[in-house]
């Protein structure tokens, strides 16, 4: 009880030390000659300073509106569930492949989207990179993919995949998307092995990929390797949950040294991966937030 009090006590102080680290860090990264390490240092600079345009701050605030009335939902659904679970799950291969049943109220399902500060991040990053052809694992209700097809919408190009498995929960993710007014988007049902391959041909050539689905070792390093021959030679691909669990740790490290992999920037939970062979040496990046 005491210990649980103090850890919360020193959330925020711990969080305002790491974040004026990263500030100092990302010196770095803005003065790097590569564009796309550039428009990170750009986005996570922009994203802890909190500076948003008028036009940014509108649309953020929307989707904001759309996150808190799916909090406060007493709504139960039924949902499948083809991914990991919980962190301490220990699913195996054939139960995630089958996918696991359950009935749950959309204000838990929401919980597993992006916090605001992150999905600012996605957002500034995509503004910073306009990228024409998007893809997403993982849609859930449709907050992460608001983000993103509100931030190429911004930049008047561009097009966002997101597939999700459940079917109740993709619904959902449509109806936020259409609340918002976003076109730029489509959401594709069904499990990954089922969906993805034919998202990745329709795609293809993907700039930016953004994997926040299934959390587990030999799924995300399976999905990475599907996915690499419809990137686009200098794509971004951002990993969400990197240190969710030792799986995801794992897998992080091996892609961080992935020989397709040319440089590599980790934020504690986020991983940034950028495909292309023109660096000299592979750079990794740590800024622990
Ligand atoms: C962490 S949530 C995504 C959150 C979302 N990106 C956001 O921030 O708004 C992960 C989602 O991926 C879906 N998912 C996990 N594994 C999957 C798989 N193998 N096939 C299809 N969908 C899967 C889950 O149903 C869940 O809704």
């Amino acid at each position: 009880m005491l210990s649980r009090m103090l850890n919360e006590s020193l959330k925020l102080p711990v969080q305002m030390v790491r974040r004026y680290s990263a500030m100092v860090a990302l010196a770095g990264l803005e003065s790097h000659d590569s564009v796309r390490l550039r428009a990170v240092g750009e986005a996570l600079r922009e994203s802890l300073s909190n500076t948003v345009s008028v036009e940014e701050k509108r649309i953020i605030s929307l989707i904001e509106k759309r996150r808190s009335s799916l909090l406060y939902s007493d709504k139960e659904i039924t949902v499948i569930d083809f991914g990991a679970g919980s962190s301490s799950s220990n699913r195996t291969k054939e139960e995630m492949e089958a996918g696991v049943i359950s009935t749950v109220f959309v204000s838990d399902v929401c919980k597993a989207s992006m916090p605001r500060f992150w999905a600012t991040f996605l957002f500034k990053l995509i503004r910073k990179l306009e990228p024409l052809s998007c893809v997403e694992l993982g849609s859930c209700v449709g907050i992460s993919a608001s983000y993103q097809a509100a931030s190429l919408s911004m930049n008047g190009k561009g097009r966002l995949v997101t597939l999700e498995g459940s079917q109740e929960i993709a619904k959902i993710a449509q109806e936020t998307l259409e609340w918002l007014g976003l076109r730029n988007v489509s959401v594709v049902t069904g499990s990954f092995r089922e969906t993805m391959k034919s998202v990745l041909d329709s795609a293809k050539p993907i700039d930016f990929f953004f994997n926040d689905g299934h959390h587990d070792h030999d799924a995300v390093l399976k999905y990475f390797d599907d996915a690499f021959p419809s990137l686009s030679e200098d794509a971004v691909v951002v990993f969400d949950d990197i240190s969710w669990s030792p799986g995801m740790r794992k897998a992080w490290a091996a892609i961080e040294h992935d020989e397709r992999v040319a440089a590599s920037i980790s934020l504690r939970k986020l991983g940034i991966a950028f495909i292309g062979n023109n660096y000299a040496s592979k750079e990794r990046f740590r800024i622990p937030l």
